[in-house]
């Protein structure tokens, strides 16, 4: 008995110290010390003796269930320390490394020129409102001098829902103009908005998608006149397009909700897959402007005889064609990767005005 617990000694505690990973010495611990272990099992024997020879083996059994007990516990101590500086140098990260791009994401032209148009008025002081896209026929249309039986009610295409409970018939905004008349109904002026968003016509061409972006711009303030408005139409252009000049045409036009009314337009040629701008024969119509209506300011309980301003809807889709040389506004929305790996911004770049707009 002396010999085995002798063996079993030096046989469990040499191969403890040549273990080397906590997996084994688990198994280990079991093989030895567990309910069928080794050691287990030889003292189970400890039943079957006389008094004497319990006494006598007693404590060298406990002594080896020690010694083996012990062994493995140190020697998981050293084990554990080894195995969790290797997983530190495996997981090493090197915090120099420089950033990488995640190659297949990019931002789509259009929120591109959003946040340089945000950038620009945010820095004349405008700051962004914004309205929902199923309107009431109350704030697309009526308020903005657009009476039911108005004609100018056809020529927006306009998507309508059913009829509800109240007997009233929701649209879906066919411009952000609506954005102007909750903005007079919440704030007093002096008031500086632009409000970029979605709106939404039935049509469908190379310049037409039924869905597209305005942003739309208020300036409501005592007075307010025409150069005020044609000043910041000018400055924005420019800056936009990050050019001295830029060739613009102010016409003479129609809104119910503008008085007098302008179209502009921007002189750019159309090549086949490209659209370039200050060159050329051809205009591109990008936004309708003028003074507010009195009749709008009255809807929205203003006093006309004491505030004025100037209002301008632009369309996003079309400067982001003008100035990023994008020659189909359906591409826009089809989702294309290769389209957006072309046209796409990096998503690490937030134009400002200092910093520059485009990257
Ligand atoms: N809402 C007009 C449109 O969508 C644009 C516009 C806005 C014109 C503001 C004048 C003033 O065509």
């Amino acid at each position: 008995m002396h010999d085995t617990i002798e063996n079993l000694r030096h046989d469990l505690v040499s191969r403890v110290a040549q273990v080397d990973n906590t997996h084994e010495l688990e198994a280990l611990r079991v093989e030895s010390l567990g309910k069928k272990g080794a050691v287990s099992q030889l003292m189970r024997q400890l039943g079957g003796m006389t008094p004497d020879e319990r006494k006598e083996f007693g404590p060298l059994l406990n002594g080896l269930k020690d010694d083996v007990g012990q062994a493995i516990e140190a020697r998981q101590k050293e084990l554990v320390k080894k195995e969790l500086s290797e997983r530190l140098e495996r997981e090493a990260l090197d915090v120099t490394l420089p950033g990488r791009t995640y190659a297949d994401g990019s931002t789509h032209p259009i929120s591109e020129v959003i946040d340089e148009v945000t950038a620009i008025f945010g820095s004349m002081g405008f700051a962004v409102a914004e309205g929902p896209h199923i309107e009431d026929d109350f704030h697309n249309f009526t308020a903005l001098n657009i009476p039911p039986d108005h004609p100018a009610r056809q020529e927006h295409d306009t998507f309508y829902f059913g009829v509800d409970d109240h007997g009233n018939r929701p649209v879906l905004r066919t411009h952000t103009s609506p954005v102007q008349i909750r903005t007079m109904t919440s704030q007093k002026p002096p008031i500086r908005i632009i409000a970029p968003g979605r709106t939404f016509r039935c049509d469908s061409d190379q310049t037409h998608t039924p869905m597209f972006h305005q942003v739309e711009g208020l300036v409501i303030e005592a007075g307010t006149h025409m150069g005020h408005l044609k000043w910041t139409l000018e400055t924005f252009a420019k800056t936009f397009f990050e050019v001295d000049a830029v060739r613009m045409r102010f016409r003479a036009s129609h809104f119910p909700f503008t008085e007098p009314s302008m179209e502009v337009d921007i002189g750019c040629r159309f090549e086949k897959n490209r659209i370039v701008i200050g060159e050329g024969d051809d205009w591109l119509e990008i936004l309708g402007c003028g003074m507010v209506h009195p009749n709008v300011l009255e809807a929205c309980g203003l006093d006309s005889n004491e505030v004025q301003g100037f209002a301008f809807g632009m369309g996003i889709d079309r400067l982001a064609m003008l100035k990023y040389g994008i020659p189909d506004l359906r591409a826009f929305f089809e989702g294309d990767v290769r389209w957006l790996k072309h046209y796409g911004f990096s998503a690490f770049h937030a134009p400002d005005l200092p910093g520059g707009l485009a990257p």
